[in-house]
């Protein structure tokens, strides 16, 4: 990949040694204040001057080695620079994986717009992610026994536990409402090759006639941030072979304290009622964030899902009691919501 450096101060002479490897090499700097000379070997260009050349044939990328980017950016959309051609900020951390990765690989993980998971996407390659993959949560003896398997991943995001299923040997189907080119799903799956099928559809549409039947659905992350979670819970029943496997992760009240601050000032009331399935309306509070809607206790964890047709197999908590999981088994349809009476009135 040739790349166009913008800056030749302290950050970029900190940053020129990282560049150089077997993957990146540079072609030129940009420096609006000291061009027309040579740094590190290459010319120094005026940013007008650079905007002549052409991606593509005088080069691949630019990367930002300055501490000004917002203003380096400016300045780049008024002359006319295709913003496309400038690096993500992860470009630095996955340079510091360059001697593994070949330029196709590195490529296609740079290309990646918005990473969601820190995952391990190919063997000691890490993705810079907010969000930790927990491989605890196929641990459990049941979540081993996957290959051959149809398995179903909802809230795949980037896949990382998509991933995780295919090495097992399983038949993975992903579903999300995220596009899978907006995460990091499409280049997790190119670069290891798996053949697994992304539905980009919200669960509350998930349907056996277009999507399929499967013997196991992981359900992590999922239920709530979802309005309507027991409309999930139906769906995941309906996509279900008999006797197949829900495994679900998410939040859950009683450690909530830990992460909530409404939580935390109501952690008796909360513990003194665990018993009871409940579930608190949190749109926009919990966590201070819009996308939560219900967080439940584990009893009433337990009760959506063996109200919705399904036995509770394993139950554990994780996280500071802040996360709930559970692993339950279909053993019939959801019941019928009400009854129809019979008879007229007379
Ligand atoms: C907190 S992330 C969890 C990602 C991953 N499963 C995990 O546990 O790390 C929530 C995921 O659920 C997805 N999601 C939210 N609402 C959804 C819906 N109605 N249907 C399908 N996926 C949804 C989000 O796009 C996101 O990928």
């Amino acid at each position: 990949m040739r790349l166009l450096v913008w800056g030749t101060g302290s950050r970029a002479k900190e940053l020129v040694p990282t560049l150089r490897t077997g993957a990146t090499e540079i072609v030129a700097f940009i420096d609006s204040f000291d061009s027309g000379g040579s740094f590190s070997g290459k010319p120094v260009l005026a940013p007008g001057q650079a905007a002549a050349l052409k991606v593509g044939s005088d080069y691949d990328k630019i990367v930002v080695a300055s501490c000004f980017e917002k203003e380096i950016l400016d300045s780049a959309e008024s002359l006319g620079f295709p913003l496309s051609a400038f690096l993500p900020e992860w470009f630095f951390h996955f340079l510091r994986y360059a001697g593994r990765l070949n330029e196709e690989q590195l490529v296609r993980l740079l290309a990646v717009p918005w990473w969601y998971h820190a995952f391990e996407i190919l063997p000691g390659i890490m993705t810079p992610g907010i969000c930790s993959y927990k491989p605890y949560l196929l641990d459990h003896p049941l979540t081993r026994e996957v290959s051959g398997k149809k398995v179903l991943d909802i809230g795949a995001w980037d896949g990382p536990y998509t991933l995780e299923m295919a090495r097992r040997g399983a038949r993975v189907t992903a579903f999300d409402i995220q596009p899978p080119d907006h995460s990091g799903f499409d280049a997790m799956r190119d670069l290891n090759g798996i053949d697994a099928a992304h539905f980009c559809e919200s669960v509350y549409n998930l349907d056996p006639q277009r999507h399929g039947r499967f013997d196991v659905v992981l359900f992590f992350g999922v239920y709530y941030h979802l309005r309507s979670p027991l409309l999930a819970i139906t769906n995941i029943n309906a996509v279900l072979e008999d006797g197949g496997l829900v495994f679900v992760e998410g939040a859950v009240l009683e450690g909530a304290s830990t992460v909530d601050a409404f939580c935390a000032d109501n952690a008796d009331r909360i513990a003194n009622v665990a018993a009871m399935p409940m579930a608190y309306y949190v749109k926009d509070i919990f966590q201070d964030h819009w996308s939560n809607w219900w967080v439940p206790n584990m009893a009433c964890l337990r009760h959506w899902f063996t109200s919705s047709g399904f036995a509770v197999e394993h139950e554990a908590l994780f996280e500071n009691d802040s996360r709930g999981y559970l692993i339950a088994r279909k053993v019939g349809p959801v019941p019928p919501e009400h009854a129809v009476l019979e008879g007229a009135r007379s």
